[in-house]
C-alpha cells in the first residue's frame, strides 16, 4: 500500500521547513557533491535546480556527448560563479569510487535509468533516478533490492509527490472527501512533429555512442535515434506511456491507494504518422486493481486534446469528483458542478530538497523507489500488453504476469555483456 498519507503530509511540510533551517544551518553541514549524469534537457533542469539548495555542489558533468557534457559545466559554473565548474566526465562509472561524491542524479535515456542507479548504490552513492526509474519490469526490481542492499536512498523523479496541493488533494482522497473513490482516469496529449525515415550516418563527433548504448543490444547509428527520439524506439524508451504517462499514473495509484493490478488492457497503436517510431502514438490503457478500483490512462502523441489542458486526472468517487490539474485540484459534485478550487503551486524543489535531506538523515523520500517503481511497472504492464496483442492477467501481490509466458519475455531484456545490472 501508499505510504499513509498523514505521515507523508507531515514530513513534506516537515522537508519544507527544513529547507529554512538548512540555510540557517548551512554553515556547519558538510557540503553534498553530486554527480549529473545524462546532461541534456532534463539533466540542465535537475543540475540548476540541486545548485539553488545550499551546501550542494554539482562536482561533475556526465555525458557520452562531451559538448553536452562541457555545456552544463559551463552553464553551472557561470550560474553558482563557484571558481571551479564540475569536472566534466564521460563516463560516469569512473567516478563512482570517488570519496567525496554522495550522489547521482540520473537523467540519461531510460534503458540507463536502472542499471546507473544499481551502479551507484553498489558504490554506496544515493540516486535521484528520472522517471521512469527503469526500462522493464525486472530491472526495477533490481534497483529496489539495490536501494535495500546497500543502505542506499533512491528518490524517482516524480515531483508531484512534493507539490504541496496535490498532497493535500490526496490527503481529502483519503480521508472520505468523495466518500468511496473507484476509479481514476488520467490522460497526456502533445502534437509531436513525426520523426521521419533515419539514415545509417556517421557518429557526430564528440558523441560515445557506444557508452551511450551501453546496457542495450547495439543497433547501428542512424540519423533520427538521439537525442530524445530512443523514447519512441522499444530498445532504449518505453513511448508516451514510461515518458509522460508515468506522472499521472503515479497519481491515480497514489490517490486510490492501489499496488499492483489484477488485469492490464491496452488499445491502439502507431496510427498517426508513417514514420520509423515503434511505440504507440494512440494508446488507450485501463488497469484493474482488487476492491473494485480502476485506473485509465490515455495518450495521444500527434493532437492535441481541444479542451482539457495536456496532463490532468479525475478521482471518480462515491459523492463526487476530484480533479488535479497543474499543481492546483478542484472538487465537483456528482453532476459534475464545481465546488471547490484551489491553486497550486511547483514543488520541483522541495522534492530535490527532500533527497537531499533524505541524504542527511533529516526526512524520509516523498518518493521511495519502492513506490517509483509499482507505478513505473504499470507502464511497463500497459506496454507488454499493447505488445503481445491481449490482456495481461497479473498477481496483485506483486504485478507478475500470470500463465503467459510470451508477456514474461518481457519482463526483461538481453543486455549487452558487461553491462547486465546485478545485485
Ligand atoms: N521528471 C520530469 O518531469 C522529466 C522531464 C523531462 C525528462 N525527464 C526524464 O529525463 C530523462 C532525460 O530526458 P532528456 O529529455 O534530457 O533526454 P535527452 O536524450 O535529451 O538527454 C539524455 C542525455 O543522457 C546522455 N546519456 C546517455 N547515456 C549516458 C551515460 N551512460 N552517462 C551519462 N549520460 C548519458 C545522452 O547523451 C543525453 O545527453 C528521460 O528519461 C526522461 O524521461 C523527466
Amino acid at each position: 500500500m501508499s505510504e499513509p498519507l498523514t505521515r507523508r503530509t507531515f514530513l513534506t511540510s516537515a522537508t519544507v521547513a527544513s529547507v529554512a533551517i538548512s540555510t540557517l544551518a548551512a554553515r556547519d553541514q558538510k557540503t553534498i557533491q553530486l554527480a549529473v549524469v545524462g546532461c541534456g534537457g532534463r539533466g540542465n533542469d535537475l543540475g540548476k535546480l540541486f545548485s539553488k539548495i545550499p551546501q550542494v555542489v554539482i562536482s561533475h558533468a556526465c555525458d557520452p556527448d562531451e559538448n553536452r557534457a562541457k555545456k552544463l559545466a559551463d552553464d553551472l559554473k557561470k550560474l553558482t560563479g563557484a571558481e571551479e565548474g564540475p569536472k566534466v566526465v564521460s563516463d560516469f562509472r569512473t567516478i563512482l569510487s570517488e570519496k567525496n561524491l554522495d550522489g547521482i542524479l540520473v537523467a540519461t535515456p531510460n534503458h540507463w535509468h536502472a542499471p546507473a542507479g544499481i551502479l551507484a548504490c553498489a558504490h554506496g552513492k544515493h540516486a535521484y533516478v528520472e522517471k521512469p526509474c527503469s526500462h522493464n519490469p525486472r530491472e526495477g526490481e533490481l534497483l529496489v533490492q539495490a536501494a535495500r542492499k546497500y543502505k542506499c536512498h533512491v528518490q524517482m523523479g516524480n515531483q508531484r509527490r512534493s507539490y504541496p496541493k496535490i498532497i493535500e488533494a490526496m490527503q481529502r482522497l483519503h480521508k472520505g472527501d468523495l466518500g468511496r473513490v473507484y476509479a481514476a482516469k488520467c490522460w497526456y496529449f502533445n502534437a509531436r512533429p513525426s520523426i521521419g525515415k533515419g539514415q545509417a550516418t556517421e557518429i557526430p563527433k564528440g558523441l560515445d555512442y557506444a557508452l551511450w548504448e551501453g546496457p542495450a543490444p547495439h543497433k547501428e547509428f542512424r540519423s533520427n535515434f538521439l537525442h530524445y527520439n530512443w523514447h519512441w524506439f522499444w530498445n532504449w524508451g518505453n513511448g508516451e506511456l514510461g515518458n509522460n504517462g508515468i506522472h499521472m499514473i503515479d497519481l491515480c495509484r497514489w490517490g486510490l491507494q492501489v499496488d499492483y493490478p489484477e488485469k492490464v488492457t491496452s488499445t491502439g497503436g502507431r496510427y498517426h504518422f508513417d514514420d520509423d517510431q515503434e511505440t504507440p502514438d494512440t494508446q488507450i490503457v485501463t488497469f484493474d486493481f482488487p476492491n473494485k478500483k480502476t485506473i485509465t490512462w490515455e495518450g495521444q502523441s500527434c493532437v492535441m486534446h481541444p479542451v482539457s489542458q495536456p496532463a490532468d486526472v479525475i478521482f471518480y468517487g462515491e459523492k463526487g469528483s476530484l480533479m488535479i490539474r497543474g499543481s492546483g485540484y478542484s472538487i465537483h459534485d456528482l453532476r459534475g458542478k464545481e465546488i471547490e478550487k484551489v491553486a497550486g503551486t511547483d514543488g520541483m524543489l522541495t522534492h530535490a530538497t527532500n533527497f537531499i535531506e533524505a541524504i542527511r538523515g533529516s526526512a524520509t523520500l516523498n518518493s521511495e523507489i519502492l513506490e517509483g517503481h509499482k507505478s513505473t511497472l504499470l507502464c511497463h504492464l500497459g506496454n507488454i500488453a499493447h505488445r503481445v496483442g491481449h490482456a495481461l492477467q497479473c498477481d496483485p501481490r506483486d504485478g507478475k504476469i500470470k500463465d503467459d509466458a510470451k508477456a514474461m519475455q518481457l519482463w526483461s531484456r538481453d543486455y549487452t555483456k558487461g553491462f547486465e545490472p546485478t545485485v
